[in-house]
């Protein structure tokens, strides 16, 4: 069976050549992949007694950053003009991503930042002002930050979705595109806050933490949908609207962990916050530049994810007890106040005026149908939020179990 056979020397060679790259430098990785496109074989066979034939019958063919582009380009994709608008203003994602965006390395904020350093001669004491200080923060406070921990620690979900949204993805892993860098620099700076708020609430010892890993594994295993079909209008649309939802939701924690007097708590929250603030610049720039390329192509879109509502990225999620967690997890989250359905309301209200969307002209007749329809949302939005909310007021309020602090309830 020759062909088995060279599927498990291909194998062979592919795992023996990521060992050498789990143990080899960054630096040294990069500049190899920078220079060479068929960097895998030389960690195990000398190129120099190899034929590239020989590399390729065993290899198959090898795609480098350029031709992989070139590939994507001529072949597959559902929204060419989209891809060519938002490749029209690169050089800008670039400039964000080296300028204002994307702080990294040793000028980046870490989570260790705001931890105790169990290194240190004092650690305890460091360890034991944090659990103080969680003592007084209630049960209902501890849901909705698992909840948003939950959610951050799915970030796989989130860097797979970004690597969907045709032209700023990332076809290779190292691509050198300013979509790519950009994709990958932002999951860098998220990848704090789930690692951030998990090792905060560990540290505390108020919840079940194997209950909320629990979770956390549900919902990477059942994944999101976010309706953005590839199309990087939708996506960027999505990603505007959501991290303004993550810095109203955080930054309220934020509050509330401070009305209860953990400042720690604050201090972490507020951190976080101010990155989901910057990414939502980002993405809200982004549409800027596509309104100024194809404002009927944003609107369309625009009016068609709004006639769904926006959903939520953990909307998935499950303990494998409770079948409405997330409607739960929710409930706590408006009944505290960190977001509610009048924040959704005013996300889509700040959209509206931060892209000036009522000022457009020069529009398709579809186009403006569109705008009409968007512009007057958020009034309408909000006069249901106030509507649903003012109900529930009068409503007893119900508490619900939760896995993730023991069953008590909250
Ligand atoms: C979640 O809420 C629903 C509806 O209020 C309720 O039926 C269910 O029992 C709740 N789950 C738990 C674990 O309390
Ligand atoms: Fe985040
Ligand atoms: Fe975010």
């Amino acid at each position: 069976m020759p062909s088995t056979r060279t599927a498990a020397l291909a194998a062979v060679l592919s795992s023996a050549a990521s060992v050498v790259a789990a143990f080899t430098s960054p630096a040294v990785t990069s500049s190899a992949t920078s220079k060479k496109s068929t960097t895998s074989i030389y960690s195990t066979v000398d190129p120099s007694v190899v034929t590239k034939k020989e590399y390729q019958d065993i290899c198959g063919v090898d795609f480098d950053d350029r031709s992989m582009q070139d590939r994507l380009r001529k072949t597959s994709y559902l929204y060419p003009k989209h891809v060519e608008v938002i490749e029209d203003f690169e050089p800008l994602v670039n400039q964000m991503v080296d300028d204002i965006l994307l702080e990294t390395g040793e000028k980046a904020w870490q989570p260790q930042d705001y931890l105790p350093d169990l290194a240190a001669d004092d650690w305890l004491q460091q360890t034991k002002d944090l659990r103080e200080a969680a003592e007084g923060i209630p049960d209902e406070v501890f849901v909705v930050l698992v909840g948003d921990m939950v959610t951050e620690e799915a970030l796989p979900t989130y860097q797979t979705l970004l690597n969907t949204f045709e032209g700023c993805d990332d076809p290779i892993g190292t691509t050198d595109s300013a979509w790519a860098k950009w994709s990958r620099g932002w999951t860098s700076e998220e990848n704090r806050h789930g690692d951030l708020l998990n090792k905060y609430l560990y540290l505390t010892g108020k919840t079940d933490m194997r209950a909320i890993e629990v979770t956390i594994q549900h919902l990477i295993t059942s994944g999101f949908n976010p309706g953005a079909r590839k199309d990087p209008y939708r996506g960027f649309l999505y990603t505007s609207f959501q991290e303004r939802a993550t810095k109203v939701s955080h930054g309220n924690v934020g509050k509330v962990a401070k009305d209860y007097g953990a400042k720690d708590l604050q201090r972490i929250c507020a951190k976080i916050a101010g990155d989901e603030g910057r990414h939502e610049k980002a993405y809200q720039s982004f549409c800027t530049e596509i309104l100024k390329r194809d404002p009927d192509g944003l609107l369309m879109e625009f009016g068609d994810m709004m006639r769904g509502q926006i959903v939520m990225p953990a909307e998935l999620m499950t303990d494998g007890k409770d079948a409405q967690l997330y409607e739960n997890f929710s409930a706590v989250a408006q009944r505290l106040g960190v977001y509610t359905a009048i924040d959704y309301a005013e996300i889509i209200q700040h959209l509206v005026d931060h892209w000036k969307l009522g000022e457009l002209t020069g529009l398709s007749p579809e186009a403006e149908k569109e705008q009409e329809y968007i512009c007057r949302l958020p009034t309408r939005y909000k006069k249901l939020a106030e509507r649903s909310m003012n109900k529930k007021k009068d409503d007893v309020v119900e508490l619900n179990s939760f896995s993730w602090i023991f069953d008590r309830k909250a």
